[in-house]
């Protein structure tokens, strides 16, 4: 089973918003969609960089900020004719609080 660290509470995101989590391996998006799920995304777009948690979220979908790249959230791949993919995280939400994948934290931190 793979053991959660809480980051914070659901309402600190707003709604098809993001918020940044630092790991010692690099940035993490976590992102709120209108439907209140949750998404924990490298924030970094596989194409040049762009940091996806300032790119526009659509159901469950993100838009890059720079080239409108448009990544699902649940895969992290690259919609229509773009190729790509961006590492995704296990997330979930409990009583409020937003779990993120302990391993993610300690393997960052330990590389
Ligand atoms: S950097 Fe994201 S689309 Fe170009």
């Amino acid at each position: 089973m793979t053991p959660f660290v809480d980051i914070g509470s659901l309402d600190d995101i707003p709604r098809q918003g993001a918020r940044v989590v630092k790991t010692a391996g690099g940035c993490v998006a976590v992102f709120r969609t209108a439907e209140d799920d949750v998404f924990a995304l490298e924030d970094r777009c596989p194409h040049k960089g762009g940091p996806l948690s300032e790119g526009i979220v659509h159901g469950t979908s993100v838009t890059c900020p720079l080239h409108n790249w448009v990544f699902d959230m649940n895969s992290g791949r690259a919609q229509g004719a773009d190729e790509g993919r961006v590492r995704t995280y296990p997330v979930k939400v409990q009583g409020g609080r937003i779990l993120l994948d302990a391993s993610l934290i300690r393997r960052n931190a330990a590389a």
